[in-house]
C-alpha cells in the first residue's frame, strides 16, 4: 500500500474506493518521479483542523485545502530521485517502505474545488494527494520555473491514470445545468426574463452569471457579461464554452455579449444556447458573430 489513509471526520456516503484510488494515484507520482517502495499517510479533516494546523506548524491562520509535511529534508533544487540514502533512513517497518511523510487534505475545501472545477469530489481529493506527494518529494511552487515542474509533474502523474484536472468531462449539460442554477439569481424586475450563464474556462473552471436590470434600462447588464466579469476578477481569461438559458425564451446573446466574448475566446467557442426545462442548442461564436473585432485584429496578442 503506498498510502495509509485516515478519517478525522465522518466519512461522506459516497467515498467508496476511495483509498484504493489514492493508492493507484500515488504510485503513479512515485513512477513518474522514478522511485520505489515509497508511502505516505493521507488524513482527511475539516476547515477547523487544518486552520489550527496551518496556525500552528506555518502561522499561516487559513482553512487551506492540502498540506504536505515531509520527513525527508531535500537539499535545495533536488528531488526524491536525487536523494536516495535521504530516503533509505526514513524507511518504516510498520508502513514496510520509506515513509515520506504527512498529507493532510481539508474535506471542505475539496468540496468547494470540486464544484468550481465542476468535477467530482474523487477526482478533486486525487489531484490534492497527487500535489502533496510531490511536496513530500521535495517539490516545491515558490517560483514560476518550480511551479511550472511541479504542474508538469503532476500532470504526467496523473494523467498516466487517466485522471487530469480540466475535465473535459464536464460537457455541455453539466453546463447548461450550471447556467440553469445562475439564472436563478437574474434580478430582473423590468423583463421578468430571468437569464443565467456560465462559462468553462480553459483551466477547467467554471463562471456563472445572471442578468440584472436598472431603473435606466440601458444600464442593464446581460448574463454572460456578468459571468464573463466573475471569470476575469477570477484569473480566467481564455473560455473554453459558454451555456445562456432564458426563463421564458431561448436567451440568444445580444451582440455586445457576443463581440464581449469574442475578447476571451476564439471563432470556435461552443454557445450552448436554450430555454429553461427545453433544452439547447450549440452553435460557435463565429457562428453567432461572423467578422467580429478581435484583438488580433489590433495588433494585440493577448498571451503574450
Ligand atoms: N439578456 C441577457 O442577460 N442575455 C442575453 O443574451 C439576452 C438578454 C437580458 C438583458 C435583460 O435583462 C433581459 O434579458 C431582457 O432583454
Amino acid at each position: 500500500m503506498a498510502i495509509e489513509l485516515s478519517w478525522e471526520i465522518p466519512m461522506p456516503e459516497d467515498m467508496e474506493g476511495l483509498e484504493a484510488l489514492l493508492n493507484r494515484v500515488a504510485e503513479a507520482c512515485f513512477a513518474a518521479e522514478g522511485i520505489t517502495s515509497a508511502g505516505f499517510c493521507v488524513q482527511i479533516v475539516d476547515d477547523e483542523a487544518i486552520r489550527a494546523l496551518n496556525r500552528n506548524m506555518r502561522n499561516i491562520d487559513s482553512a487551506t485545502d492540502v498540506l504536505s509535511f515531509p520527513t525527508v529534508n531535500y537539499p535545495a533544487g533536488k528531488t526524491a530521485r536525487d536523494c536516495p540514502k535521504r530516503m533509505a533512513r526514513e524507511f518504516d517497518p510498520g508502513l514496510g517502505c520509506i515513509n515520506l511523510g504527512d498529507c493532510v487534505i481539508n474535506l471542505n475545501r475539496a468540496r468547494q474545488q470540486a464544484d468550481e472545477y465542476g468535477h467530482s469530489l474523487k477526482r478533486e481529493l486525487s489531484y490534492l494527494t497527487a500535489h502533496s506527494a510531490f511536496h513530500l518529494m521535495g517539490y516545491d511552487h515558490m517560483n514560476e520555473e518550480e511551479k511550472r515542474q511541479m504542474r508538469q509533474m503532476e500532470e504526467k502523474a496523473l494523467g498516466a491514470i487517466g485522471i487530469t484536472r480540466q475535465e473535459d468531462g464536464i460537457g455541455f449539460d453539466r453546463l447548461f445545468e450550471l447556467a440553469c442554477e445562475a439564472m436563478q439569481m437574474s434580478y430582473s424586475p423590468y423583463s421578468h426574463f430571468k437569464v443565467g450563464a456560465c462559462i468553462l474556462a480553459e483551466d477547467g473552471r467554471t463562471f456563472k452569471g445572471c442578468n440584472f436590470e436598472n431603473a435606466s434600462y440601458g444600464a442593464t447588464i446581460c448574463a454572460e457579461r456578468c459571468a464573463a466579469g466573475n471569470a476575469i476578477i477570477n484569473g480566467a481569461r481564455r473560455f473554453k464554452a459558454i451555456a445562456v438559458v432564458g426563463s421564458t425564451a431561448v436567451a440568444w446573446p445580444c451582440g455586445i455579449c457576443r463581440q464581449v466574448l469574442r475578447e476571451f475566446s476564439d471563432t470556435s467557442l461552443p454557445v450552448i444556447v436554450g430555454e429553461f426545462g427545453k433544452g439547447y442548442t450549440v452553435k460557435t461564436l463565429g457562428e453567432l458573430l461572423p467578422e467580429g473585432l478581435s484583438p488580433e485584429d489590433l495588433g494585440v496578442d493577448v498571451n503574450a
